[in-house]
């Protein structure tokens, strides 16, 4: 069977090898794909983004299932326009995307049905924005309403920093922000595959959002995460599926937007173990994708096949008990101006079986390989232990180099701590 996985991230390349592994699957492509899928004999570069001439190259190539990667696709609507084609992909409808592209959207679904999330206001106008900040003071939450590549969310410690992201995200005509209670805790990331109707969740994980070591700097889209999450102990589990990731998977069937898909919620879990909602995200984390593939020993494939059909109450997952980790290798410049064009040396690396080197921001030039995004690489390392795994994933890290990359030493060190 042929596969088609869309987008060009680290979580795409991790997706592809997965799911090329599947027994049934002959052939994967990814669209537009990275350096990385691209030197992978077992998967197949493609040219193309635009969601039209996506469906076409399914159609002619006979691929028996699509998946998508980021949610800028899905927020576009490409799950409908394949549908209406008659072609298999997994993830949300566009209206189900709302849960990710909309943050008033998800925190009204949230409140509507009794999900637990911090207490909110949704403005359009600058001044209101601000009269909340000076009422509420801070720590206080800003959020852009649209997507934003994880980057759309300011944790402001002082009121200065509030006003300033509302001025940053409101001023054009139909931009709303939302500003939320800061809840205090330990943050996770809970994924689960839904049918719909059924819900099987992933392995936990949790992600590294700053650039520096000991979580300082500006937030990035992640630069680095492990599975498990240590903080989703298994009463925090059963009271995450109970009290959230069910109700909203009912919430949304009733509103009549059943969710297909990667549902991610981004939790925060406070000190006696009460979890509450940050966010959703309607597809896998990126990094937490690679760290969760690779500890997943089901068959990624016959997994969304099910879910696909609405038969995820058949599916039971098999997963490797070693902690996964994984370290992302950031572009010079990145978050704010990631530079383009550095050459990397030392790829492929020499590592063992339980190594995966995911690419992100690379492209081939000529025969080097060169930076062509924020984060370039995710070197991904199965061990016994989280300090194991740490040691392991660095190793190899220090065995590629280029110009200006950026890396942290201390992935993990929440787990470490537990
Ligand atoms: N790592 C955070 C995200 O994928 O949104």
């Amino acid at each position: 069977m042929k596969v088609l996985v869309i987008g060009g991230g680290g979580r795409e390349h991790a997706l592809a090898w997965k799911l090329a592994q599947g027994e049934r699957v002959q052939t994967v492509f990814v669209a537009p794909g990275n350096a990385g899928t691209a030197a992978d004999p077992a998967l197949h570069n493609v040219p193309l983004t635009d969601p039209a001439e996506l469906a076409d190259f399914v159609a002619a190539e006979k691929v028996a299932l699509t998946v998508v990667g980021p949610e800028a696709p899905l927020a576009a609507g490409i799950v409908d326009l394949f549908r209406a084609r008659g072609l298999r992909i997994f993830g949300p409808t566009q209206a189900a995307a709302q849960l990710e592209s909309s943050k008033a959207y998800a925190k009204d679904f949230m409140q509507r049905h009794g999900i637990p999330t911090a207490l909110y206001a949704t403005f359009t106008e600058a001044a209101a924005a601000h009269a909340h900040v000076e009422r509420h003071g801070a720590p206080i939450v800003v959020k852009a309403d649209g997507l934003a590549a994880g980057k759309g969310v300011v944790v402001a410690m002082t009121a200065a920093e509030a006003h300033a992201a509302i001025d940053a995200m409101l001023g054009k005509p139909g931009e709303r922000v939302v500003i939320e209670d800061f809840m205090a805790g330990e943050e996770a990331s809970f994924i689960v595959v839904c049918d719909g109707r059924h819900v099987l969740p992933l392995a936990t994980s949790q992600d590294h959002k700053r650039i520096g070591d000991g979580d300082t700097g500006p937030n990035t889209g992640g630069m680095g995460a492990y599975s498990p999450a240590p903080v989703v102990t298994p009463n925090v589990h059963a009271k995450v599926m109970h009290e959230i990731i069910q109700p909203t998977l009912d919430g949304m069937a009733r509103d009549g937007v059943p969710f297909t898909g990667f549902l991610y919620a981004g939790l925060m879990i406070d000190g006696q173990g009460q979890p509450r909602t940050v966010e959703f995200n309607c597809r896998l984390g990126d990094p937490e994708a690679q760290v969760i593939l690779l500890r997943l020993k089901s068959d990624l494939f016959e997994v969304l096949m099910h879910a696909t059909e609405g038969t995820l109450d058949k599916v039971e997952l098999q997963w490797d008990r070693r902690i996964a980790l994984g370290v992302v290798m950031a572009a010079h410049g990145y978050p704010a101006s990631p530079r383009k064009g550095d050459v990397i040396t030392g790829l492929p690396v020499v590592a063992g079986a339980d190594v995966e080197v995911f690419h992100a921001g690379t492209a081939p030039q000529g025969s080097q390989i060169v930076t062509s995004g924020g984060r370039v690489l995710c070197v991904t390392a199965l061990a016994d232990s989280v300090r194991q795994a740490q040691q392991r994933a660095v190793d190899v890290v220090r065995q590629i180099g280029f110009d200006g990359a950026q890396w942290r030493s201390d992935i993990g060190h929440r787990a470490i701590r537990h």
